[in-house]
């Protein structure tokens, strides 16, 4: 069973094929970066043209890649939500039109779940009980997945359950907000992660909300406020900043409210593992963290390789492979979510 998976939900135009829901035979990425780099983020607008340009000679490099043609596909999957509106129009009207043209099931993907899906490429079928730490840029919560199988009737499996999430700013986005604000390139992320390696993650104490209050929801955006008031106040003063240390010790404050809610989600809910996903989850410190942390509480850890974790299409194949297996099929009205939850 050959399943092509289309993403266009943000700023990659992406393409992966799966085989059997686990064997991954393709995964290309034609990365806008570059484009969006001058304006320090996303445009939508050219990243909706960007997508369109790209998109055709991608799924042929994929296919390449897999060494198979369009009839082969069991199916054409495409991420419909959540992500940017005219980003997203892009892929799922070229899936549509595969789908006819070569007769082919449409499936309908929802972008977070193929962020914790995507796990099963490296690590197989996933195992329940598990929670599920999904931090990218526009995206920061906990889920529990309680339930085998694959898919549902509905679209809406309901194997999901969401525990907690970030009531303001997702990770994705403080570290993007923070890297701009110091001067770091576009995406702000992997500079982060990159500067604070030589940074002081102890130098400076940021604040930490709600970590100690019950429950697994979160705060980031006035550990943003925080950081950018520290900078400023030296400034002031006419003090040069430890960039290095501001970066670590920010990266260290976001790090150990994502530790500290997901283990407790899965302490108070008997949830056996965790999975990191989405793009923050490529973090050095945090993946680190979550090792020891894991380690320590007897708990099993799943964390996709760092390409698998930052948007691409595999995720979007194998997430498609698993709905397809459950019979789980769009048709030709599928629309797009840009606010698609990750737990209905
Ligand atoms: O999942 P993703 O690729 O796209 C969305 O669905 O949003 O996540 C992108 C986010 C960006 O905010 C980027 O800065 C962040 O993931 N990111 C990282 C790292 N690599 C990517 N954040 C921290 N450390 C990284 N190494
Ligand atoms: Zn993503």
């Amino acid at each position: 069973m050959l399943v092509l998976g289309i993403e266009t939900s943000c700023d990659e135009t992406a393409v992966g094929i799966v085989e059997d829901r686990f064997t991954l035979r393709a995964n290309v990425i034609a990365s806008q970066v570059e484009l969006h780099a001058p304006y320090g983020g996303v445009v939508p607008e050219v990243a909706a043209r960007a997508h369109l340009e790209a998109l055709l000679p991608t799924i042929d490099h994929a296919l390449v890649e897999a060494g198979c043609g369009l009839s082969d596909m069991d199916a054409i999957a495409v991420t419909s939500g959540p992500g940017l509106i005219g980003a997203l129009l892009v892929g799922v009207s070229a899936a549509k039109g595969l789908a006819l043209a070569h007769d082919k099931p449409l499936i309908g993907v929802n972008h977070l779940r193929a962020h914790v899906e995507v796990a099963q490429l490296e690590f197989g079928e996933l195992q329940p009980p598990l929670a599920a730490l999904v931090v990218s840029g526009g995206h920061t919560s906990i889920v529990a997945l309680e339930k085998v199988g694959s898919g549902g009737e509905s679209g809406d499996d309901g194997r999901f359950r969401q525990l907690g999430a970030t009531i303001d700013d997702a990770a994705g986005e403080a570290f993007d907000k923070i890297a701009r604000f110091i001067g770091l390139g576009y995406p702000g992320g992997p500079e982060i992660d990159r500067l604070a390696r030589q940074g002081d993650p102890k130098a400076i104490d940021f604040p930490r909300a709600m970590l100690h209050e019950p429950g697994y929801d979160m705060s980031l955006s006035g550990l943003k406020t925080a950081v950018i008031r520290y900078l400023r106040r030296l400034e002031a003063a006419g003090t040069e900043p430890d960039l290095a240390d501001v970066a670590a010790s920010f990266q260290e404050a976001i790090v150990d409210v994502q530790v500290v809610k997901t283990l407790r989600a899965a302490r108070d809910e008997g949830l056996e593992r965790v999975v990191l996903a989405g793009g923050v989850a490529a973090n050095t410190r945090l993946r680190a963290r979550f090792a020891e942390a894991c380690e320590r509480e007897g708990l099993g850890l799943v964390v996709p390789s760092i390409p698998l974790c930052t948007d691409n299409g595999a995720m979007v194949a194998a997430s498609g492979a698993n709905l397809l297996a459950a019979g789980t099929l769009a048709d030709l009205e599928l629309g797009v979510d840009p606010n698609l939850p990750l737990a209905g």
